[in-house]
């Protein structure tokens, strides 16, 4: 018989229980929440209440609303109040001896009809169903942070989940104002696992110095159009939490690019955890970076590469002097690869930078390990006279953005390879899990088959690494002439 659901039992309420609690009273249902104890129980309250008061300041909604939903909400700390509970959902902490315990009692408190559901963001819910006597009764329901706003629910069901339940509860999903997507048990399920390795390579990228947290917040913003950069996204989800995932991610896959950057352990080490504990990559009280000092623009320019005609008729425009390269104070390269072998051609190589734009508001200036460092600052105040955000970062293959985003559709295709998720599926979590403009599928064929394998090739070809080979399907398909990844479905 299908499963009724009008009271909900969320189990911890911090950021994301909270956040849960919330959307299952908007929609109308009856909400107990737990905690651990009083204090814990007291901040869920409070998060619960400045979500609202938040779209109540907003004219989101009415204070009759807002006092409505807080009514459906009970707090306790104690789990058989959950005796009654047509579903539970557990938001505790991402320890799997933690959510074993608490499954263990679930499973003795709730009635034999419930269903009990985990938001772990990686770990097995095949082994947190084992833990119970009712495996068939239990899937992940996964939800985004913040949760009022993210439209997307991953539906877990294992190989032992009851047929028709993860059903049940992608139309519990629906009604809750959310799109579904169902998957199999895999760690990072769809959305996790595309996203984690990106934020986490920007970690590394940070760390190795190839261009700064702000610059590489921006140049993904501005360039590619996502609603965070991946440093402030990290402080959202939380440091700890990213960490795990990628631990779980990596134990999975011994993928080197799963392996936590080392500045996350340290960061997670330090308590510096992100917006929780009020300082992470990025501080609370930060001021605005100040802009890079910058020398006068250049009297005389020289452009080489492909497009440097329209580059250079755009510099015209701006009032630059154009002349040869081998006599130019400032020499751009148009370029997506590194450019030092150019620079080393010319008589003056510390004359010479790097310039990939991207989309039409960033502009990654690369700078060799032979330009001088005046030059660079003068190539960044030429790109903001142009009215481009300069994005600096070293001469390294595919700069900054490409090199993010490459590897990110790499692991789409072999997902989709994989059988695990549907094109569809793929695009529809990163859409409405992560407010990504364009699914990785989407953004394939803009950006064209052929442009993201080379890229990769050279990324393989920079770091030996295989993780950035490109995926066979990719190399198959440019290799038959086949334009989009879509041409095999239909
Ligand atoms: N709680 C409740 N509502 C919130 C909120 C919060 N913490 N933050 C923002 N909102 C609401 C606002 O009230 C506003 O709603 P309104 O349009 O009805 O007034 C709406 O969201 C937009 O907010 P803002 O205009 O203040 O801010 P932005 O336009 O900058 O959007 C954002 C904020 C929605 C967070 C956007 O930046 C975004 O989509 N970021 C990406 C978030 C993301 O990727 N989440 C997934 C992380 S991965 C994950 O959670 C999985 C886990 O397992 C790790």
């Amino acid at each position: 018989m299908a499963s009724t659901f009008e009271t909900v039992g969320v189990v911890g309420l911090g950021t994301m229980g909270a956040g849960i609690a919330e959307v299952f009273a908007r929609a109308g249902l009856t909400v107990i929440g737990v905690e651990a104890d009083s204090g814990a129980l007291e901040r869920g309250r409070g998060h619960l209440e400045a979500s609202t008061d938040r779209a109540l300041a907003r004219g989101r909604l009415t204070g009759d609303q807002k006092a409505e939903i807080l009514s459906r909400v009970t707090f306790t700390t104690s789990l058989e109040d959950l005796a009654e509970a047509d579903l539970v959902i557990e938001a505790i902490p991402e320890v799997m001896d933690f959510k074993r315990a608490l499954f263990t009692d679930l499973d003795r408190v709730c009635k034999p009809s419930v269903v009990l559901a985990t938001n772990t963001s990686s770990l097995s819910v095949t082994a947190i169903a084992a833990t119970t006597t009712r495996p068939g009764r239990v899937v992940g329901m996964h939800f985004f942070n913040p949760a009022p706003v993210m439209k997307l629910v991953e539906v877990v069901r294992t190989v032992t989940t009851d047929e028709g339940l993860a059903d049940e509860v992608a139309d519990l999903a629906r009604r809750l104002g959310k799109t579904p997507v169902v998957v199999g048990d895999r760690a990072g399920f769809v959305a996790n696992r595309l996203l984690l390795p990106y934020l986490n390579q920007a970690a590394v990228m940070l760390e190795n110095g190839v261009a700064g947290r702000d610059d590489i917040d921006a140049a993904m913003r501005l360039g590619v159009g996502l609603p965070m950069g991946p440093f402030a996204l990290l402080d959202l989800i939380g440091l700890d939490t990213s960490y795990e995932i990628c631990e779980v991610l990596f134990r999975e896959t011994r993928d080197r690019r799963h392996a936590p950057a080392p500045i996350l352990r340290e960061l997670v080490t330090a308590g510096l955890l992100g917006r929780k504990s009020g300082q992470g990559f990025h501080c609370a009280e930060e001021p605005e970076s100040p802009s890079p000092d910058e020398k006068p623009s250049a009297s005389s320019v020289g452009v080489l590469g492909e497009g440097a005609e329209e580059f250079g008729a755009r510099l015209s425009g701006a009032g630059f002097k154009l002349v040869d390269a081998d006599d130019a104070e400032l020499v751009i390269a148009l370029s997506r690869t590194p450019v030092v072998e150019l620079a080393v051609r010319l008589p003056h190589p510390g004359r010479l930078v790097g310039l990939h734009l991207v989309g039409d508001r960033v502009a990654e200036v690369a700078s060799t390990v032979l330009t001088s460092p005046e030059v660079a600052s003068v190539a960044h105040g030429l790109m903001r006279i142009l009215g481009l955000t300069a994005v600096p970062c070293k001469d390294r293959a595919e700069f900054v953005v490409d090199a993010l985003l490459y590897p990110y559709l790499n692991d789409a295709v072999r997902m989709y390879e994989s059988g695990y998720a549907s094109i569809e599926d793929v695009d529809t979590a990163m859409r409405l899990g992560c407010g990504y403009p364009e699914g990785p599928f989407e953004m394939l064929d803009r950006l064209g088959l052929e442009t993201v394998r080379d890229g990769l090739r050279a990324l393989y070809a920079e770091y030996r690494d295989p993780c950035f080979a490109p995926a066979p399907l990719l190399d198959q398909l440019v290799t038959a002439g086949v334009p989009s990844i879509r041409d095999l479905s239909s």
